[in-house]
């Protein structure tokens, strides 16, 4: 049946409210007519985005977007269900929820077009996660005074960090002797997992000038432990308003925090999740693999150890 003299209707989470949108009219012509505080600086012009909703159910009863639309939709990386209510018009129901609730959010929107489209509203990206932390750190931090460790770390950083961009990786984010490095993301290489693998080995080459340093000023040694996985992530920028930067969150950056943690059971320095070896085994077909369980996960996992 042809609905189009049809009241169609518009369920909005966020205010728990049923409306009623006529035939022709937009998303956001019907949340305005029915008293919603809907968001919309430009006017409903289609550029500035700001009364953008999330299609909860029924995406299929939106019109297709049109130039405006999908020019900005494209400038801001937007998935298929995130629409511009001022352009948006139904053919049957929908639920949505409006995503500009006040002036904070719309700071964090206007923000985003003064940075990459790619990840300016963040995106889920299949991407090789690389956790590390240093063999003998906790020693050396609790004989040593506060600016020899910040010191110390800071130059590991520094030679590691640059291992890590040559390889195509960036370090989103570090804690203590942690590091989380993240490849994949900027650069789309080939393979990788393969960047990972070669990035772990050449900073324990590297390692091995530094731990002279360390001997001659510190009489300790470092090693590196890495766990390495290749899954889904959240990439986006996170911002605290005195601190920006790029971040990965999401369950598969867990999982690779805890195969670095199962090194130490295992007495390995480098283990793989299975998905990850799957990605370099033709390069790397000899393998020990191990059983375990991980900690805030259920079920067993192999891991694997590359023999070079
Ligand atoms: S109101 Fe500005 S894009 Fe819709």
């Amino acid at each position: 049946m042809d609905n189009h003299n049809l009241l169609n209707k518009i369920y909005l989470f966020k205010d728990e409210k049923e409306i009623d949108c006529a035939a022709g009219s937009t998303i956001l012509e019907a949340t305005l007519a029915a008293q919603i505080n809907h968001t919309h600086a430009c006017g409903g012009q289609g550029k500035c985005s700001t009364c953008r909703v999330s299609i909860m159910d029924g995406i299929e009863n939106c019109s297709p977007r049109n130039d405006q639309e999908r020019r900005m939709a494209s400038n801001l990386n937007f998935p298929n269900e995130i629409r511009l209510a001022c352009q948006t018009k139904l053919k049957g129901n929908v639920s949505i929820r409006r995503m500009v609730s006040d002036k904070l959010d719309m700071d964090l929107i206007s923000e985003q077009f003064s940075q990459d489209s790619g990840v300016a509203i963040g995106r889920q990206q299949r991407l090789t996660i690389v956790f590390t932390d240093i063999v003998n750190y906790t020693s050396f931090a609790e004989r040593f005074p506060p600016y020899d460790i910040v010191h110390v770390l800071n130059r590991y950083y520094r030679i590691m960090n640059t291992i890590i961009q040559e390889n195509n990786g960036i370090i989103s984010d570090v804690a203590g002797d942690g590091i989380l490095a993240v490849f994949g993301i900027e650069k789309h290489t080939e393979n990788s997992v393969l960047d990972a693998v070669h990035a772990v080995k050449q900073m324990n080459q590297k390692l091995e000038d530094f731990n002279e340093y360390l001997s001659e000023n510190f009489n300790t040694q470092f090693g590196i432990r890495a766990g390495i996985h290749f899954g889904n992530a959240i990439v986006g920028p996170f911002d605290t308003g005195s601190m920006k930067k790029m971040a990965i969150i999401g369950d598969n950056v867990n999982y690779a925090s805890r195969i670095e943690s199962a090194n130490k059971e295992f007495g390995t320095q480098l283990l793989l999740s299975k998905e990850a070896y799957r990605e370099v085994q033709s390069t790397y077909p000899n393998f020990n693999v191990f059983e375990t369980t991980l900690k805030g996960k259920t079920g067993k996992y192999e891991l694997f150890e590359i023999i070079s």
